[in-house]
């Protein structure tokens, strides 16, 4: 066992160059995985990246056409379904629909002939507060309710790695929004290994402790919701996890840890580390909310200030989004987000400096704007 083994505990999740082909058609294309154990990690990604099948792959219900699946440092690859140290949840949560709620969740431990069921069940019944349902049939419970008889009815079986597939696919948005707190508070609680597979990157953002993107059978990029959403490293990943506005420009050269980039003469600055792209062509990239308005000339020193004409503003309650033209480049426009406070509406037509700190700023390759606006229109 190496030290990466022992660091990923028994109920840690490990994969390696995990590949899926159907035909000549590539589901999953080389993933590497490490799910520290006790973690919620979330598989996010646009339709048809590869995340059930992933998932499968994991529960024994695909067969790799190569790599390599280990739980707690043990290859369970070969094992049978029924012999892996995990359950699945899957979108259609598959309730018994004859049977009551407290049959439903004892099912797996009578059929493993398991001792003190009565208890168990009872014990997960009370994790999510519905003892007082235990008699009831799938059909006289809510979405949410049966949601949370099909997690408990998986965890019942003590699994290492939990497995969920979008399931809270079914439920109105104002029932996620309640479940993924739900879901998050029970994972916290069992401190099981959950493995959350979800398009939906605010859910995965709220969720998770650790989230890997997808995109097109790959990992495109993997960390810390935070640091994914302010370090995005790829176009995909600065498009698909929120707004991101990027303009095109020249690096002109780096001293200590500050890069500086060349906007049509304008010096945009950025911390080395935030520079993905080795190229001198780089899009320069930095999210809407970052931004501030003032009026033309007074920016603050020791920002990155770009000036432009307002050809856009939409009020949306707690915000106002503006769209500004810049001077420097008619085609290119920058997004900003502006909390409503009573001083901050501006007007269409006003000519003013955009600006923001250089540490908001990041680098990605030429080009990437394009792969972000489909990465934006596929979340
Ligand atoms: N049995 C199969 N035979 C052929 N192609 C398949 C099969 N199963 C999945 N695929 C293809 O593999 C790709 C990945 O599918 P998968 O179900 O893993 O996507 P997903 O990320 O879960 O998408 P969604 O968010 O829509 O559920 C898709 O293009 C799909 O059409
Ligand atoms: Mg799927």
């Amino acid at each position: 066992m190496t030290a990466a083994d022992l660091n990923t505990g028994t109920g840690g999740l490990k994969i390696r160059g995990l590949h899926k082909h159907y035909g000549t058609f590539t589901a999953v294309d080389g993933i590497d995985l490490d799910v520290p154990e006790g973690s919620f990690f979330a598989l996010l990604g646009p339709s048809g990246c590869g995340k059930t099948t992933t998932l499968r792959m994991v529960a024994g219900l695909e067969e790799p056409t190569a790599g390599e699946i280990m739980i707690g440092g043990k290859d369970i690859s070969r094992q049978r379904p029924y012999q892996r140290p995990v359950n699945t949840v899957f979108q259609s949560y598959a309730l018994f629909p004859h049977m009551t709620i407290f049959e439903n969740v004892a099912f797996g431990l009578r059929r493993r002939k398991v001792d003190g069921v009565d208890a168990k069940v009872k014990e997960m019944l009370d994790l999510v507060e519905m003892g007082h349902l235990a008699h009831r049939k799938p059909t006289q419970l809510s979405g949410g309710q049966q949601q949370r008889i099909a997690v408990v009815r998986a965890l019942v079986n003590k699994p290492k790695v939990l497995l969920l597939d979008e399931p809270l696919g079914a439920l109105d948005l104002k029932l996620r929004r309640q479940m993924q707190l739900e879901l998050k508070r029970i994972q916290t609680e069992v401190g099981i290994t959950f493995i959350h597979v979800t398009h939906d990157q605010e859910e995965a953002m709220t969720m998770a402790d650790t989230i890997a993107v997808l995109n097109k059978g790959k990992v495109e990029q993997m960390g810390a919701p935070v640091d994914l959403y302010e370090n995005p490293r790829t176009a995909f990943v600065a498009g698909f996890l929120g707004q991101t506005n990027l303009l095109t420009a020249k690096v002109v050269g780096t001293s200590g840890d500050v890069l500086t980039t060349d906007f049509h003469g304008i010096k945009i600055t950025m911390p080395v580390s935030r520079m993905a792209a080795t190229t001198q062509e780089v899009e320069v990239g930095v999210r809407p909310e970052k931004i501030h308005i003032a009026e033309l000339g007074e920016a603050p020193v020791g920002r990155n200030v770009v000036d432009g004409v307002i050809i856009d503003a939409s009020f949306i309650g707690v915000s106002t989004q503006y769209v500004i033209r810049t001077l420097a480049d008619a085609e290119e426009e920058i997004t900003v987000f502006t909390q409503n406070s009573s001083t901050s509406l501006r007007r269409v037509g006003e000519t003013v400096s955009a600006y923001w700190h250089p540490d908001h700023t990041f680098g990605l390759h030429e080009g990437a704007w394009q792969e972000a606006e489909a990465a934006e229109v596929a979340s």
